[in-house]
Order: C-alpha cells, then structure tokens, then sequence
C-alpha cells in the first residue's frame, strides 16, 4: 500500500465514515500500458467493503468514483480480476455494468 500511495499514476479511493473516522471500504485503480490500446489502462483492485456496511450502495459508489478517475486520466480500458468461485462479487460487478471477457488469467509464481 505504501508504494501505491507514493505513486502518481495510480489512485486509492476510500470510503470513509466521518462522523468516527472509520474506513468503510476501498479500491485501488492501478496504470499499465497497453500497446494493444494505445495508450494507458487501469486495472482495478482491492475493492472490499467491510462486512457490516455491505449491501449500502458503498461498492457501486467506489466503482462509480473508480471509472470517473479512470476517465479523467484519460486511461484507454478499466479492467479487474475476480475469482471465478467469488459469485457474490461476479453478481454486484455483473450488476453495475461490467462484462466478462474471454480472458484467461495465468500466473508463474
Ligand atoms: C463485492 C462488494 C465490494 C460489494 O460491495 P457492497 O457495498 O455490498 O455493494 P453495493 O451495496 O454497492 O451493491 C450494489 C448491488 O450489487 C449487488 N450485490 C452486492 N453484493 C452482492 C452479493 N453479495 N450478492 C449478490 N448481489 C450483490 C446487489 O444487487 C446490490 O444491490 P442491493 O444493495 O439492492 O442488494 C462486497 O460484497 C465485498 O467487499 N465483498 C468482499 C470482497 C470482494 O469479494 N471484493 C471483490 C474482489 S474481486
């Protein structure tokens, strides 16, 4: 986390309940290049909501807010990973507009 705040190119979005100072939730949107796009993306992470304060509104705000800071830096996609077996997390983002690709992810280490 302190790395991405140290970052200029990427953006951490928190929720925050003023009245305690309490984190409710957050996500991160983080910059890579595309050389298919041309340009800059964003690959959207760590989006949690805290268990109490789920089902508010408060995930679809981050997300809304996410894709606004997106658009303003001019990134060319915004782009997330979620695990397959996460359905809950499958159903809000299918929810609030985000479609499924016929990307595969792979990893190494
Ligand atoms: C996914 C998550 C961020 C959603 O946050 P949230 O604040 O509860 O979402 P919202 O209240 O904005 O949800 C908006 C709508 O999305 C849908 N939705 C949200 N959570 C859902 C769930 N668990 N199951 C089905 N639909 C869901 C609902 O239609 C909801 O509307 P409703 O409030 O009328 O039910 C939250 O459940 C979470 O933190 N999960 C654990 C972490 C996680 O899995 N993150 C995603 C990693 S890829």
């Amino acid at each position: 986390m302190n790395l991405l705040l140290k970052s200029e190119k990427d953006c951490i979005l928190v929720a925050e309940l003023l009245s305690d100072n309490r984190v409710l939730g957050m996500c991160t949107v983080q910059t890579l290049i595309s050389t298919a796009e041309g340009g800059a993306v964003g690959l959207l992470e760590d989006l949690i909501v805290a268990a109490d304060f789920r089902h508010q509104g408060i995930g679809a705000k981050l997300l809304v807010e996410a894709v606004n800071w997106a658009e303003c830096q001019g990134l060319k996609r915004l782009q997330l990973l979620a695990d397959k077996n996460n359905l809950p997390a499958l159903n809000f983002y299918q929810k609030q507009g985000w479609n499924s690709t016929q990307l595969v992810c792979l990893r190494k280490c």
